[in-house]
């Protein structure tokens, strides 16, 4: 008896909108800069989740190892009826926040909420085929917009895995937490994984590794860019940097021009020229410390709980609430 929906809270032109509006601003500005969200179309989702497997890509295996001692307790102090999950791409590590509130017997209904619809597609299928009584309502949206979660069931615990906050930029992340904060009523949680701060050899080898599958994942956003809007932007033209910024604590990834070019972009009736070794930004990945997240989550109303990192130290998991 497996309930699902899917619900496209984005109209049918509103990506293709918003993807010409991105790629007009960032591609006309100097430095050029692209936004992280639109490497993930099915192909990007998939590299992503050949990242996670990665020697070098450790956060998916900190996170999971904290999940995995933790989701007990997360269960314990929230009671949560409904689980939200934003930017949840393959819903994998979720299976232990699942699995804890079904234990306490408390959990209704899973609503993961991406850009990605291939990744919810799959997620929910294979989530359904292990948990068949589940109820799971997909919800394709952009996180930084305005999610309204109507009529879901409180408590509520809204999770936000993989330190996938780091993609934000400093103000789009207040404004992020501001936006969630407001959308959560007395009782419910936020549960946040934040990668920490750490060797800089350690995370600039997380984001450029030895097989060269950040590189394609990073250079996806050109085949994005090509299908959608037409443009002419030669991959292998471009190569893939990753470079730790120490004053905003944050790995930056690239795309560095080989030589001279120009892309066409007709559906923007653009041509961007980029001279050679010019770098346009295509990701931030901030990591933080625990003193940074409890002063940030206090900024939007949320007072943190608990905080929970994993036995080598690498990654944070905060729980908190609204205050
Ligand atoms: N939470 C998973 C996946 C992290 S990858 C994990 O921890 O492994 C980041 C996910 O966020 C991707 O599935 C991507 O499609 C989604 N995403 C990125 N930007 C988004 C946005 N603005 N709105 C909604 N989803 C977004
Ligand atoms: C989704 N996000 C948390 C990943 C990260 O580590 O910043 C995206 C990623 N970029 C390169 N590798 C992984």
């Amino acid at each position: 008896m497996s309930e699902f929906t899917l619900t496209r809270r984005l109209p049918a032109d509103a990506t293709a909108a918003a993807l010409r509006h991105d790629v007009l601003a960032g591609l006309t500005s100097d430095p050029k800069q692209l936004p992280p969200k639109w490497f993930y179309d099915a192909r990007g989702s998939e590299l992503f989740e050949r990242i996670t497997r990665l020697p070098e890509y450790y956060p998916t295996r900190a996170e999971r190892e904290i999940l995995a001692a933790r989701a007990p307790a997360v269960a314990a102090a929230t009671g949560a009826r409904t689980l939200v999950e934003l930017g949840s791409g393959s819903s994998e590590k979720t299976r232990l926040l699942i699995d804890a509130l079904r234990g306490a017997g408390t959990l209704r209904a899973y609503t993961p909420v991406d850009v990605s619809e291939s990744a919810l597609e799959q997620a929910a299928g294979a989530l359904l085929a292990d948990y068949p009584d589940l109820a799971v309502h997909a919800l394709v949206a952009d996180f930084q917009g305005d999610l309204g979660l109507p009529g879901t069931p409180g408590p509520r615990l809204v999770a936000f895995l993989g330190g996938t906050v780091g993609n934000l930029l400093p103000a789009e992340r207040a404004a992020f937490l501001r936006s969630v904060r407001a959308g959560l009523a007395p009782g419910d949680a936020l549960l946040m994984g934040t990668d920490l701060v750490k060797d800089p050899a350690v995370l600039v080898a997380a984001y450029d590794d030895a097989a060269g599958v950040t590189a394609e994942f990073d250079k996806n956003v050109l085949h994005v860019i090509n299908r959608e809007l037409g443009a002419d932007f030669d991959p292998d033209g471009f190569d893939h940097v990753a470079v730790w910024d120490p004053a905003n604590e944050w790995i930056e990834m690239r795309l560095r021009a080989r030589s001279a070019l120009t892309a066409k972009i007709p559906a923007l009736d653009l041509a961007v020229a980029f001279e050679a070794g010019e770098e346009m930004r295509t990701e931030v990945s901030a990591k933080f410390r625990r003193e940074g997240v409890e002063r940030e989550l206090a900024a939007a109303g949320l007072a943190l709980r608990h905080w929970w990192a994993d036995d080598a130290g690498r990654f944070g998991l905060s729980l908190s609430e609204p205050v």
